[in-house]
């Protein structure tokens, strides 16, 4: 049965708020030194070595090129316009490395022609095959045009994006497996929309922060800094119990994690009598956020899905770069204004995230100690996965 896993997170959320303790959440306290764990040079390593989430599936349509950024590299995406699936290539001529199509640009092709802007080699964006050298039988008359195609990257479309990913993944998983994670934020997706295929993007943005990705990520893991940090923001919409805004967390295929928090709309005394009543009040009186190991997270709010994406800029482990979407459920024109409301509480409260998060890294010293209790089991077990693929795949 689709979303069977709510009633399950129903029953817990309405423990949590009517009692002060969270059985779902580890008991014990964890001491680490953070400065060794955010300047890791071999944990930098990591997103790079897992899919890349580039772009929501709906913002390329059937015939549209799009020129995205995979590991700090440009590429382009392509929809074919008659079978819909979708290729990766490096946005980067054969010919001296110019790049073919502008940077963030999403559009219509005319043709399936691609022609470089410096000197029109043109490839077909079908395959990346080179098809045609100006000047060929003077000037390249040695060079093979089959074997100077753009460059293919391996890419996927799961969970309501496109993913790419590069070889160094393969070690690490199988990503041609479909994942339980992936299978419920489908089903959500379906649950949610008419048809997130036509979703719209309600804003999209992008922030360079001085900060390494980890302690970032670390920010949607626990929702026990959400009365405090976001007192004004994303604490006016949930509800709490009388110590924190209670989040209900289930692990799922090894490092991935569904957190779901109440809203202030929540009714414990849901009655289960009707499935699809229960699925309707459930999806609209909570959030859920699914956290995609080890960088990737997708939050389904009540009237958009919300993607972000957090990478380390140019391997440099004091910063990073943010990406997110927000995309609605279906492409009613009228719900936008309610939409761009939500988005712009969402975007506050991730900036408020931002800031302290910079400010903690650039007071971090190497004898500091952090302390993890127990409303930041997700953190341990980030901390720790983390550590775990650090040791096992990345070589120094
Ligand atoms: S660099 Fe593309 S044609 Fe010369
Ligand atoms: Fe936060």
């Amino acid at each position: 049965m689709k979303g069977k896993w709510m009633h399950s997170v129903h029953k817990r959320l309405a423990t949590h708020l009517s009692c002060t303790s969270s059985p779902d959440v580890t008991k014990e306290v964890y001491r680490c030194r953070p400065w060794d764990l955010y300047h890791s040079t071999k944990r930098n390593k990591i997103p790079g070595m897992f899919p890349h989430f580039v772009l929501p599936s709906c913002l390329l349509p059937n015939g549209y090129i799009s020129s995205q950024t995979y590991n700090g590299k440009p590429i382009l995406l392509y929809r074919d316009s008659e079978s819909g699936t979708v290729k990766a290539f490096l946005n980067k001529c054969r010919h001296r490395g110019a790049q073919l199509v502008g940077a963030h640009t999403t559009v219509k092709l005319k043709s399936r022609a691609i022609v470089c802007p410096y000197h029109a080699w043109t490839y077909d964006i079908r395959d990346g095959s080179l098809k045609r050298i100006p000047g060929e039988a003077e000037a390249f008359s040695c060079v093979k045009k089959e074997d100077h195609g753009l460059i293919p990257l391996s890419c996927k479309e799961v969970a309501g994006g496109i993913w790419v990913y590069g070889d160094a993944m393969k070690e690490v998983e199988d990503f041609s497996e479909h994942k339980q994670v992936h299978i419920e934020i489908e089903e959500l997706l379906d649950l949610s929309a008419e048809s997130f295929s036509m979703g719209r993007m309600v804003g999209t943005k992008e922030w360079e922060i001085d900060a390494n990705w980890q302690i970032s990520v670390e920010t949607f893991l626990e929702s026990y800094h959400v009365p405090s940090l976001h007192k004004n923001t994303l604490n006016i919409v949930t509800q709490a119990n009388n110590k924190t805004v209670p989040m209900v967390t289930d692990h799922l295929d090894g490092c991935d994690i569904r957190m779901t928090v109440p809203l202030q709309n929540f009714d414990a005394t849901l009655y289960e009598e009707n499935a699809k009543s229960f699925v309707e009040q459930f999806l609209s009186s909570t959030t859920t956020t699914y956290f995609l190991f080890p960088n990737v997270s997708i939050t389904l709010t009540k009237r958009f899905a919300f993607f972000m994406s957090i990478a380390p800029r140019h391997d440099d482990v004091s910063k990073s770069k943010i990406s997110a979407w927000a995309i609605t459920y279906n492409d009613h024109e009228e719900q936008m204004n309610l939409c761009q409301r939500d988005l712009e509480g969402v975007v506050n409260g991730v900036e408020e995230d931002w800031d302290c998060v910079e400010k903690i890294f650039k007071n971090l010293s190497k004898d500091q100690i952090s302390i993890y209790g127990s409303y930041e089991g997700n953190n341990i077990k980030f901390l720790n996965d983390v550590k775990n693929i650090a040791t096992h795949f990345v070589n120094t």
